[in-house]
């Protein structure tokens, strides 16, 4: 049995990455230090999956925890490295944070990779990248622009420490550069588990529409889009989870074609926010209460992906619908009661 290690895999996007390779037969190994989740993250995994992966809490950006950790684990056919600080507003105030975080665990986990090359490894990258692209929808050979933000520079830096560091070392790697994942496992055992006041879109309107939280504020309603709100492309999280079991299987079978491959994670097509919140009462049957309010900094007014690439070399493209992402992040929100 091929072993995985899944790096903050009590996350919301690496708990149903976990989910999607222990039911394709590999041994999942859990790295995550609970900096933005749960343990019992966990349970809700062993649940859906009928196994428990073995969990260590170890902090990646600790050099020292990090060897002390993949030491004991010779044996790794795979890194999917999920575990980073993601939150755009907070890395402007704490930007050393971000990089020490973010770009120390990143650089540990390939010096394992540098001595153990044949280990393949997949880097959470991020639509961020690009910036307000001039082309949509986004290829992945769009200009990469000034990071908008601490935290979309540390996976531009990420993006060019792997290639220097496959260059050297000769390892492979994929870089899955998602545009905005949402909603939640079916089953409603895992889902998205932001902590404080949400940031994201989704979890806000799930919190508003239990009671939790006050009317949703839409971010910005002069925007030259459609219906004046900002465009986004909203990929079911099991859709990205499931791409990463692709990009794992083409990196363990030794066919890609360069020593780091890009490819973007969405489905292509754009949805504004007013369009999101029409879906979510759609699918779930509940009003929501919004406001318009100024923009948001940093915002960009419009990314999508371009799907051609993924599709022709990777053979993936999403499957599920906005509004079924709708309909399982209200069944997991419903799950949590009145837990926020
Ligand atoms: C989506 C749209 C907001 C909240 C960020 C990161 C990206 C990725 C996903 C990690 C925007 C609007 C939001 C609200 C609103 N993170 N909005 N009211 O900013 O596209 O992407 O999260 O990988 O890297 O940049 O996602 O969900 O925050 O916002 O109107 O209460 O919803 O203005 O137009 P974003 P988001």
């Amino acid at each position: 049995m091929k072993k995985v290690l899944v790096t903050g895999g009590l996350g919301f996007i690496g708990s149903h990455t976990a989910v999607e390779l222990l039911a394709r037969g590999y041994e999942v190994l859990i790295a995550d230090n609970l900096a933005n989740t749960r343990a019992s993250v966990l349970d809700g995994i062993a649940a859906i999956a009928g196994t428990r992966p073995v969990w260590a809490n170890v902090d990646l950006a600790d050099a020292v925890a990090c060897r002390s950790f993949l030491a004991g684990h010779p044996d790794l056919a795979g890194i999917i490295h999920f575990a980073a600080a993601k939150a755009v507003g907070e890395s402007v105030q704490m930007p050393l944070h971000y990089y020490r975080n973010n770009l120390g665990s990143l650089v540990h986990l390939l010096e394992h990779l540098a001595a153990q090359p044949q280990c393949a490894f997949i880097f959470s990258s991020s639509c961020t990248v690009y910036g307000q692209a001039d082309q949509l929808p986004i290829r992945e050979d769009a200009p990469i622009k000034p990071a908008e933000s601490p935290y979309g520079n540390t996976k531009q830096i990420g993006e060019e420490i792997l290639r220097d560091g496959a260059r050297a070392h000769g390892f492979r790697a994929i870089a899955l550069r998602y545009f905005n994942p949402i909603g939640a496992h079916p089953t409603a055992r895992i889902g998205e588990l932001p902590l404080g006041v949400p940031q994201n879109l989704v979890p806000f309107i799930t919190q508003s529409a239990a009671g939790l939280r006050g009317p949703l504020k839409v971010f910005g309603n002069d925007y030259a889009t459609r219906d004046g709100t900002a465009v986004r492309d909203y990929i079911h999280v099991v859709d990205v989870a499931a791409a990463h079991i692709v990009a794992m299987e083409r990196l363990l079978a030794g066919t890609g074609t360069e020593a780091v491959e890009v490819f973007n994670l969405g489905t292509g097509q754009g949805s504004t926010v007013l369009e999101v919140l029409a879906a979510f009462e759609r699918a779930t049957g509940v009003k929501l209460q919004r406001e318009f309010a100024p923009r948001r900094p940093g915002d960009v007014i419009a990314a999508y992906a371009d799907t051609q690439k993924v599709a022709s070399v990777l053979g993936w493209k999403a499957e599920r619908t906005l509004d079924m992402a709708c309909a399982d992040a209200w069944r997991w929100q419903q799950s949590l009661g009145s837990a926020r």
